[in-house]
């Protein structure tokens, strides 16, 4: 089908899912929604992270996309049960990577970095209970991270000063492995390998979510069945400049929405 892939975020993290879903599926045509006007999500009530991941939904569905990826923990965990029953597109969300995180570490603790929208969710809740019972987990809301993120500073004092002051004490407590519950947080991941001690696993979801992607339309027999050139949308109610350098190319357009 040669409808396109619909992906959107708060912002610019979504992006780093957008990068893995490239990776994976070349032959696909995307359109990346970049709600930044209304970053960071994170900090919002429930009912008000809905109402933008509808919004959201309903823009790029007129845009006639065929499978959407909800690229923001924050929205997954508060709207992605309301919009699948909603609408008939299949739908792929993103969840922190607490079942990979409970199988790896050996010292039985593990860091979640997310946001306070996302740490207090119930679909958080449950599954951070149904996969890592006998596992102590450290969660810490990234207030901050994502506005400094969104501004381009990935590698700023203040930025490193945040981070030290929310890993410091669970990276004592011992833990070898810190989940990224935020699609922002993966633009840290070469402040981060800096800073923590060697022996810490920091885990994402990207890959995870692009291969998901890959498998539902494959089950849908929904891939791309059309010739090249594959085009790649992208649209932002903020700052075009700064998706245009998350995303590695030229080509975003400013929509007011
Ligand atoms: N990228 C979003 C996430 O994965 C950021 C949320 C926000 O805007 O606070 O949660």
């Amino acid at each position: 089908m040669k409808s396109p892939i619909g992906i959107f975020d708060s912002g610019v993290g979504g992006t780093s899912i957008w990068k893995e879903i490239n990776r994976l599926l070349p032959n696909e045509d995307t359109i990346y929604l970049a709600d930044s006007k209304n970053a960071p999500y994170g900090e919002k009530p429930k009912e008000e992270i809905l109402h933008l991941s509808i919004k959201n939904t309903e823009f790029l569905l007129e845009k006639g996309c065929k499978l959407i990826v909800v690229a923001c923990n924050t929205a997954t965990t508060n709207a992605i049960d309301y919009l699948r029953e909603h609408y008939d597109v299949p739908f792929i969300g993103i969840e922190p990577a607490i079942k990979p995180a409970a199988l790896q570490t050996k010292t039985k603790k593990v860091g979640v970095l997310a946001t306070k929208g996302t740490l207090a969710s119930s679909l958080f809740h449950n599954t951070s209970k149904l996969h890592a019972s006998g596992i102590k987990v450290f969660e810490k809301e990234g207030h901050g991270l994502v506005e400094l993120i969104e501004a381009g500073q990935l590698h700023s004092p203040e930025t490193k000063k945040l981070l030290q002051d929310y890993l410091n004490p669970m990276v004592e407590a011992g833990i070898d492995c810190l989940v990224l519950g935020c699609t922002h947080y993966p633009y840290l991941i070469p402040l981060l390998q800096e800073m923590l001690p060697t022996n810490i696993n920091i885990i994402d979801s990207g890959e995870a979510v692009a291969r998901q992607a890959k498998t539902v339309l494959v089950k849908n027999d929904l891939l791309n069945d059309g010739n090249p050139p594959f085009t790649h949308q992208f649209f932002t109610n903020k700052d075009v400049s700064i998706l245009n350098k998350f995303a590695d190319i030229t080509r975003a357009s400013f929509l007011d929405f």
